[in-house]
């Protein structure tokens, strides 16, 4: 079985690099962006002709979610005819995709001042476990946009895909809120962090496994998939938990979002509701506690 990995120096493809060895089934083929740029459709082909992957997985994509907002073609590029180029060589080659997208598809229309969920609880109102695959997408800002047009892309070429929505991924690897809040602290004695936006983390390593798992299962349910750790918490509640951990003594203080202006707007809720991926591939999912908790140090 050949699995593509796109994108293999980013931190979802250092994840999979990591946990390679535990698929001795899978045959990996990882492409950073200069061995292969999915935005160069004759690129893209050549890979396929060569490797013939029974699977692709596009962890490829413009991230910087606030630079989107002066670049957009470049994120156009990459998040949208990136995606497109791949989905055209999966039909070629019976590929079946794993594409990675975000909760961000959403960040308009869970913006502050939304009766969506209660503020005081922090619990959603009309759907306690969070945010469903169903639910109608509605991005407010370029990143955004150009994950949802990336998802409709390959929607539109394929019926083979696996799209898998996922949130606040962290790691060990890259860049990362958990490696900036490190940082910071290391330079600083005070940090304010945002309390009022609410998510859930999520493991890269534990993204890594669950998208392996469904290609392991050799289950044909395609279609768009939630994955997050379990739980939910504000920025603030990750930073106070990575610094407790860590033995991090700082003084943390929550401020609202509103006295950190970013270019791109952030949905005020984006807690993923993961019933689906538990109940078609079986996966058992940590709280995000326990999960960053487990792969410190
Ligand atoms: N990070 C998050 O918090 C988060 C949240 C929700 C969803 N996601 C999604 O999760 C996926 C993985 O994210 P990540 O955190 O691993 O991102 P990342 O660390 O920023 O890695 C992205 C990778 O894409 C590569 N890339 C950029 N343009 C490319 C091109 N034209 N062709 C091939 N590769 C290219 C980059 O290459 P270089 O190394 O050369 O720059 C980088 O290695 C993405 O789809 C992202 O949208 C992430």
């Amino acid at each position: 079985m050949v699995v593509l990995v796109t994108g293999a120096n980013g931190q979802l493809g250092q994840s999979l690099q990591f946990i390679a060895e535990t698929y001795p089934e899978m045959k990996f083929v990882f492409c950073t962006s200069s061995d292969l740029d999915i935005t160069d459709f004759d690129n893209c082909q050549t890979i396929f002709k060569q490797y013939k992957p029974d699977f692709c997985i596009n962890t490829a994509a413009y991230t910087a979610v606030d630079k989107a907002e002066s670049e957009p073609e470049k994120a156009f590029a990459i998040n949208v005819t990136g995606a497109e180029n791949l989905a055209k060589c999966c039909l070629d080659h019976q590929t079946v995709l794993l594409h990675v997208s975000t909760d961000f598809v959403f960040d308009a229309k869970f913006s502050e001042g939304t009766a969506y969920y209660d503020k005081e609880l922090r619990l959603p109102l009309q759907n306690e476990k969070g945010l469903l695959e169903t639910d109608v997408p509605f991005p407010g800002g370029t990143y955004g946009l150009t994950k949802l047009q990336g998802e409709q892309a390959i929607q539109a070429i394929i019926d083979n895909y696996f799209i898998v929505r996922t949130s606040w991924v962290y790691s060990q690897f890259g860049h990362n809120f958990m490696k900036t809040m490190l940082r910071l602290a290391s330079e600083r004695d005070t940090l304010s962090v945002v309390d009022d936006q609410i998510g859930t983390p999520t493991h890269a390593v534990d993204l890594a496994n669950a998208l392996l798992t469904i290609i392991q299962s050799r289950k044909t349910d395609f279609g768009i998939y939630n994955f997050s750790n379990e739980g939910h918490c504000s920025w603030y509640d990750f930073a106070k938990e990575i610094f407790r951990i860590n033995k991090v003594v700082i003084d943390l203080k929550p401020i609202p979002s509103s006295a950190y202006p970013t270019p791109a707007k952030r949905p005020s809720y984006s807690v993923l509701d993961k019933t689906k991926i538990k109940s078609i591939f079986g996966i058992s999912i940590a709280s995000w506690e326990t999960s960053l908790l487990e792969h410190q140090g």
